[in-house]
């Protein structure tokens, strides 16, 4: 039985005090806290296994690499990939993508096309407009609507022998969309391209099966899903991992150095140069199995009721616009008030103890379709509560009433 008042006692942080008022984290979208499971995991660590790994035949080394390469196996189990060597830890998302754009910058060429979508983050946008600086290939897009949906009758028309590449993230982050992957993974490969999913904004909300969608690129950060910043995965297809080119050189991606020639290690070290983010890659695994434990369905079921009311409760406000709403959608509101700028009442509400976020959300394409600098955005976790939402409606009220 799921009992928040129980999983909340599982984060220190939700206990502490914000301008002397009980915090309400609604940043969740940034990044989610953090259990005591997973503080845990770190301690232990750097108490008891701290050294590099791969490395050393000394017993801390050999302990480290054991317990890095079983959270490796965790992931995998998790993500249902085939192999534990397609997956690869980066330092985050954005490494993740941008080691992908790297490797195809020498399989692109001139007459080729990619396609991302309206709804991507910047992390996701840049990569490949950087791509076809290098390449000449084209960026194109597959655009939006009102309800900040992507619009896929046109996906169809702007899908051609010429696409090489599709990147299209899961769930928007500035708006919380979930977008049709299953389809666009099926048609983009009708056409032999290959299609990369962001998964940062999903992951914490829906466990995917890699194997099952059939994706060839997935990539996410451990910080959405309960684990530390500074770490995260590449999974690829083995085809694919085999063909792209290391992304950085150093040790751990070699076979044999010399000064004529060097050959590159087996995936997956061939793109994990450089002594990784150790620690964070254990902690990754140890967030896996506490949202695990609690479980993908549960954790869904208890955000939607979080979403469905707090959408209520905020649509009572008068000149309240809630930006995304589609009926497809994790615990995400982005809003506005009329006639009033999204920085000053994420000011008021940090001075009631509620954090959000404002701002552009690293999605400026998205606030330009809808002609506005901004949005409040409230994304909600399975440890929020509706008594933390009454706060934050009551906190809006305030907000609207001293800014009016
Ligand atoms: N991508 C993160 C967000 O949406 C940082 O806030």
């Amino acid at each position: 039985m799921f009992k928040v008042e129980d999983i909340r006692k599982d984060f220190p942080i939700l206990s502490r005090k914000v301008n002397d008022k009980p915090l309400v984290y609604f940043d969740n979208a940034a990044t989610s806290q953090t259990p005591k499971q997973v503080i845990d995991t770190i301690v232990d660590y750097y108490s008891n296994y701290n050294a590099n790994i791969h490395r050393g035949v000394h017993t801390l080394s050999q302990e480290a690499t054991d317990l890095y390469e079983q959270a490796r196996h965790k992931i995998q189990a998790h993500f249902n990939a085939k192999f534990s060597h397609e997956i690869i830890f980066t330092s985050g998302t954005t490494h993740s993508i941008n080691l992908v754009a790297n490797g195809f910058s020498s399989i692109l060429k001139k007459e080729d096309e990619i396609i991302v979508s309206a709804l991507e983050h910047h992390s996701n946008i840049v990569p490949w407009q950087m791509l076809c600086e290098r390449t000449g290939a084209t960026l194109k897009v597959i655009p939006m609507n009102q309800e900040g949906e992507l619009v896929i009758s046109e996906f169809d028309k702007i899908l051609s022998e010429k696409t090489k590449l599709v990147f299209v993230n899961h769930v928007s982050n500035a708006l919380g969309t979930i977008n049709p992957i299953e389809y666009l993974i099926e048609k983009t490969h009708q056409f032999g391209a290959a299609i990369l999913i962001d998964g940062a904004q999903s992951c914490p909300h829906i466990k995917p099966d890699l194997q099952a969608l059939n994706v060839d690129f997935y990539v996410t950060s451990a910080h959405k899903i309960c684990g530390p910043t500074g770490v995260g995965m590449l999974y690829g297809k083995e085809e694919w991992l085999k063909k792209l080119p290391p992304y950085q050189g150093g040790g751990e991606m070699i076979a044999e150095v010399t000064f004529e020639k060097t050959t590159y290690a087996d995936l997956p070290h061939k793109f994990e140069a450089g002594t990784p983010n150790i620690c964070g890659g254990i902690a990754f695994g140890a967030a896996i199995d506490y949202m695990n434990a609690i479980g993908f369905n549960t954790i869904a079921s208890y955000e939607n009721d979080l979403l469905e009311y707090a959408t209520n409760e905020l649509l009572k406000i008068d000149g309240l616009k809630i930006y995304g709403t589609s009926k497809h959608k994790t615990a995400v509101i982005s809003f506005n008030l009329e006639n009033i700028h999204p920085y000053d009442v994420g000011s008021i509400l940090d001075k009631l103890g509620i954090a959000v976020r404002t701002g552009h959300h690293c999605a400026q394409p998205i606030m330009d379709y809808y002609k506005i600098p901004g949005t409040v955005r409230a994304s909600f976790s399975f440890y929020n509560t509706k008594a933390e939402i009454d706060t934050l409606v009551n906190g809006v009220k305030k907000a609207k009433m001293m800014l009016s």
